[in-house]
């Protein structure tokens, strides 16, 4: 094991676009090649936590205590505390739940409010390979305090004209950050979801949000892109609490999240400039 975890946020402003979906299954990669991966749900609404198995009040503790924990004033605890098994071995949980939204209130009066989450997984950095922090779709405190505490980027978007416009802005937003932290992301790995093939979608989904032209337009803007198949089997495997590369390991979108996976491996093996 490495000494610090590499951390990985799987984040994009728009909701809907694959980002927990993206977590889970390339987090479930990552454990079937050895490595031990701790998933991190800083969203409010918990799908990380719910895709995992674990439904409203079925944990004791969550990120909220994790984060009261370095506010002022406010009784938390490590997140040590919070970390939970899940059924995959290697494969640990810090789950949220709905109460999160008022950490990211709490958070704006704290000394550092972008450092916060930082601080938190320096208790449990060298206990992981790879933490995986799965964000809200807004850019707010939450979403800039998991930028911050990130290595890589990986932005899920889905097949339609407002992505590539979500996508600026979210650039436009880890260059404010740059300037406002001075912590950049280099790393970064664009993965487009839910892509059909153009001879297999409806007329209209075709004029709407053309596949083959946002494939191209990906392609010119971004170094690593990477194209995941639409899939049902995506929806079942949540359903059951495991991640795609589990419930169906050869099924073609587990396939293409094992190659995303090991990109985001070799990335973390890059020596950075
Ligand atoms: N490749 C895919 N094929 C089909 N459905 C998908 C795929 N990826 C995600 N989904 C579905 O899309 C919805 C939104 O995905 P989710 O990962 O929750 O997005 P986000 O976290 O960005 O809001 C979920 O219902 C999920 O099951
Ligand atoms: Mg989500």
């Amino acid at each position: 094991m490495s000494e610090r975890a590499e951390c990985i946020i799987f984040a994009n402003q728009k909701g809907g676009t694959g980002k927990t979906s993206s977590c889970l299954a390339i987090a479930g990669h990552l454990v079937q090649k050895g490595y031990k991966v701790l998933a991190v749900d800083i969203d409010p609404q918990a799908n990380l936590t719910l895709g995992l198995g674990f439904s409203k009040g079925m944990v004791a503790k969550t990120m909220y205590d994790a984060i009261l924990n370095h506010c002022k004033g406010y009784e938390g605890v490590s997140i040590k505390e919070v970390v939970i098994e899940t059924k995959l071995e290697n494969f640990h949980l810090a789950p949220a739940e709905s109460d999160l939204c008022v950490a990211e209130i709490l958070v704006q009066d704290a000394q550092d409010r972008t450092g916060v989450l930082k601080q938190v997984l320096e208790d449990v950095i060298s206990l992981y390979d790879y933490i995986l922090i799965d964000p809200p779709p807004h850019l707010g405190l939450l979403m800039l305090n998991g930028l911050r505490a990130s290595d890589q980027v990986v932005v899920p978007v889905d097949a339609g004209i407002f992505s590539l416009v979500s996508l600026e802005n979210f650039q436009n937003y880890c260059d404010e950050m740059k300037e406002m932290t001075g912590h950049a992301i280099e790393k970064k790995t664009v993965v487009m979801t839910r892509y059909a093939r153009p001879g297999f979608i409806s007329k209209l989904m075709r004029k709407t949000c053309p596949p083959q032209e946002m494939k191209e337009m990906l392609g010119k803007m971004y170094e690593h892109v990477f194209f995941v198949p639409e899939s049902t089997e995506i929806y079942d495997a949540h359903k059951e609490g495991l991640p795609i590369s589990h419930f169906a390991p050869n099924s073609k979108i587990s396939n293409t999240y094992r190659r995303i996976t090991e990109h985001i491996v070799s990335l973390d093996k890059t020596v950075q400039l």
